[in-house]
């Protein structure tokens, strides 16, 4: 569904110096793949669902999304087939527009055109997808979304990115920023999605537990690269402990054997 070969990104930081956040990547998911993504802060994590967004440019190497190559794509053209959420709950929904307006803005791909007919023609349907949500949203569609909370507005923003089916969904640390309970409550919904609509996904975690539990495959990124991928029984195996010690071994190795990590 998504293959990624030899893609390479390096960033200027100024001062002439570089930093390689991308290092010939190499990755394929299958329709259906829920991959989870761990790796340590400056992995390269975020910036590989940036590139498969469209929001950097390749320096090297190719995106393709069922065999389309597109990875000179700009990322306005992606967003018809990528749905994102961010880790940070201002991102995502507009602040100053309320939830029926976002939520009709999400259901016509950004386009602004036409907002309020949209918004008309969908009330009842926004009301009751809101209402799935047991957020008491369904009684604030005219609230601008600035007066939300973090959680409820990254609940409105997962809600935006799969109103119109996405092919790819792309969860960068969406629930990190949200209190353990509405965390929760976020990874069931986003898991009910998902499962609603087979969608493949790429979600980015630091929570161990969450990357072995949620989805079918769980990949680690490390130096913008993959350093371990599992799925399976090799990942059934696998427990919070012995990834984290692939963490601090893969510091030392680079690369690490994936049967090394289950001995
Ligand atoms: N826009 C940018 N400009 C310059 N450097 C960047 C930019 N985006 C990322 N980088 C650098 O690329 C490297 C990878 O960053 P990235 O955000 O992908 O890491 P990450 O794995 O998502 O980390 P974290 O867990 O902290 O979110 C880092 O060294 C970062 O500083
Ligand atoms: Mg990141």
């Amino acid at each position: 569904m998504l293959q990624i070969e030899n893609l390479n990104k390096t960033f200027e930081l100024g001062g002439g110096t570089f930093k390689r956040a991308l290092v010939d990547l190499d990755f394929v998911a299958q329709e259906g793949d829920f991959v989870t993504i761990v790796g340590s802060n400056g992995a390269g994590k975020s910036t590989l669902l940036n590139m498969v967004a469209g929001v950097y440019a390749a320096d090297s190497g190719t995106i393709a999304i069922d065999g389309t190559d597109i990875t000179s794509w700009p990322e306005h053209k992606r967003a018809k087939f990528v749905g994102r959420v961010f880790q940070d709950p201002m991102m995502g929904t507009a602040g100053s527009m309320t939830i029926e307006e976002n939520l009709a803005m999400a259901y016509k791909r950004g386009q602004r055109r036409g907002l309020k007919l949209g918004v008309a023609r969908n009330r009842v349907k926004f009301k009751a997808l809101l209402a799935e949500l047991d957020l008491g949203l369904e009684k604030r569609l005219k609230d601008q979304v600035r007066l939300l909370s973090g959680g409820q507005r990254q609940a409105l923003t997962l809600m935006m990115a799969t109103l119109k089916t996405p092919q790819l969904l792309l969860l960068d640390e969406h629930t990190a920023a949200l209190d353990p309970k509405t965390a929760r409550r976020i990874i069931d919904l986003t898991q009910s999605i998902v499962d609603n609509h087979g969608l493949t996904v790429l979600m980015v975690t630091h929570n161990l537990q969450q990357a072995l539990e949620v989805g079918n495959r769980t990949i680690m990124m490390h130096d913008g690269g993959i350093v371990l991928d599992l799925q399976g029984r090799k990942r059934e195996d696998t427990s919070v402990d012995s990834l984290l010690e692939a963490f601090s071994r893969v510091k030392k190795e680079r690369f690490l054997d994936d049967r090394a990590l289950l001995a």
